[in-house]
């Protein structure tokens, strides 16, 4: 494909791309305010039949096999196998055409349609979203409410990035464009329609997206059936198995069951190798500490931004809400037959178990553990420094702010210049803890008050939680997009609550 033929069409879509974004921006923050108001009533109706079904069987090779273990579960039929598929359906030119629509509130019912229609992953084989080849998605809202798509740790330009109140209204679509310019990274995404996330996260709407490039290809780290994704939510069932959602404004949703890539307790039947393991936690609100229950090291190689300089051996990880850790786990030690079962310290009850490995078969070689990995990257020292005070603010309404200030479209709450990084102090005056995430950049976390900033946080982040009576400092680098980017506590309920500002780069 000729360089300049490229050019064309990355220009076309652009300009489509921002005409569609005028007239539909405009006309969707009218309905904006009609859609919140029908909104509770809508998706409690667009969720029928949730545990009606059987439990789905298991197929393909990296399936995760929804049997259950355990007595934490409110309704066994809710049951679901893990299901990846690819969703891509053409390519083209090295543009990457993804159509996507979002019946995906059926978020497990009877055909697992999330995963197809809001897919909740891209399988890592799949040689697509790879470091230097745009992807564009078209998404078609086929809800009866105004959605859109956020691509959470992409560094994509701010029309296609998911402000929450650029929305595709109902029976619309949307082209998202993916210059997929940085490196291998854990990226998700998921709904942010202003007033509507907290509630669509919960039933669904989400998925991972995965940057492959080629210096992570060199690595001979395990791929294909061994570089697998988990995302860990927690949920609530009514009696009758159908999803319970309550908004709880000041320790945000807490469900009181895990599932695992929308299956509740999954055993997963590994073979004795070694595994790349993807976690990202997609919970509205709920911290996790990770363990293995054999005291396996879980060795992290990435952050939520990409590779680390060289892994890191530990013994827990704990995971805010949007955080991604990418860990290798050795099971070609561990004898046939042996369970292991990944915990969460910070669980009690049925909280405290997030699924199960089943060990089997014969050693198998499907990569290593290599000793160095992404070298670290120099970027220019900070130009200024800002302070976010984190507070809950009972004065009005109850909310959460930072520094005073609650979300305000009309509103600019930082101006970075384009290229620059900054100092970013995230000061916990609250009594929760608060997972801070900016949209369109990445940063590194240069201090914390509580101690020395840990390796597995060395690398590229977007999303780094504050603790109670801690200062955070984070270093942004405000590149290479300009424009209007929100930045928010990723506890949904806190950021549906207010807590969230707007940035304008340039
Ligand atoms: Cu997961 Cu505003 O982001
Ligand atoms: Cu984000
Ligand atoms: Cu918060």
């Amino acid at each position: 494909m000729l360089r300049t033929e490229l050019g064309d069409l990355d220009e076309q879509i652009a300009s489509t791309e921002r005409a569609l974004n005028d007239a539909r921006a405009q006309r969707d923050r009218e309905l904006l305010a009609d859609q919140i108001e029908a909104l509770a009533a809508t998706i409690e109706r667009a969720v029928p039949g949730f545990g009606g079904g059987a439990p789905a069987a298991m197929s393909g090779s990296t399936q995760m096999d929804s049997a259950v273990q355990g007595t934490n579960l409110r309704n066994a039929s809710g049951f679901r196998a893990l299901h990846w598929r690819p969703y891509f359906e053409n390519t083209k030119n090295g543009v990457i055409l993804v159509d996507i629509d979002s019946r995906a509130l059926h978020y497990w019912s009877e055909d697992q349609s999330i995963y197809r229609l809001y897919p909740t992953s891209v399988p890592a084989t799949d040689d697509l979203t790879r470091k230097g080849r745009t992807a564009v998605v078209r998404q078609t809202n086929a809800l009866s409410f105004n959605q859109n798509v956020h691509l959470h740790g992409g560094v994509v330009p701010a029309a296609s990035d998911g402000h929450p109140m650029q929305l595709i209204a109902p029976g619309g679509s949307f082209m998202y464009r993916y210059p997929n310019e940085q490196d291998a990274a854990t990226l998700w995404y998921h709904d942010h329609a202003h007033g509507l996330s907290a509630r669509t996260m919960f039933y669904g709407l989400a998925g991972m997206y995965i940057v492959e490039d080629e210096l992570e290809d060199a690595l001979d780290l395990p791929t294909g059936d061994f570089d697998v994704p988990i995302i860990v939510q927690d949920r609530a069932f009514n009696a009758d198995g159908t999803l319970r959602y309550t908004d709880n404004i000041d320790e945000g949703f807490l469900g009181d069951t895990i599932v695992v890539n929308g299956s509740v307790s999954p055993r997963f039947a590994v073979r004795r190798a070694l595994y790349r393991l993807r976690f990202l936690n997609a919970s509205n609100a709920r911290e996790y500490s990770l363990a293995l229950s054999n005291g396996a090291p879980l060795v992290q190689i990435g952050g939520d931004g990409g590779l680390l300089e060289a892994p890191v051996s530990r013994s827990t990880i704990s995971l805010a809400p949007a955080e991604r850790v990418d860990v290798l786990v050795d099971f070609s030690r561990v004898a046939a037959g042996t369970q292991v079962q990944l915990t969460n310290g910070l669980g009690s009850g049925s909280t405290a178990a997030v699924m199960r490995f089943d060990v089997t078969g014969s050693r198998t070689t499907s990569g290593r553990v290599p000793t160095k990995l992404r070298p670290r990257e120099e970027i220019p020292a900070p130009v200024r420094t800002r302070r976010w005070d984190l507070m809950f603010s009972t004065s009005g309404a109850p909310r959460w702010e930072m520094s005073g200030l609650g979300f305000e479209m009309d509103r600019i709450d930082a101006r970075p210049a384009l290229g620059t990084t900054e100092r970013w102090q995230f000061v916990n005056r609250s009594h929760r803890k608060h997972p801070m995430h900016l949209h369109g950049v990445h940063f590194r976390v240069t201090e914390r008050s509580s101690g020395v900033v840990p390796p597995g946080e060395r690398a590229w982040k977007d999303t780094v939680m504050v603790d109670l009576d801690e200062t955070v400092i984070v270093q942004p680098r405000f590149a290479p997009y300009p424009g209007r980017y929100v930045f928010h506590c990723h506890n949904l309920e806190h950021q549906e609550h207010a807590m969230m500002l707007q940035m304008e780069i340039a």
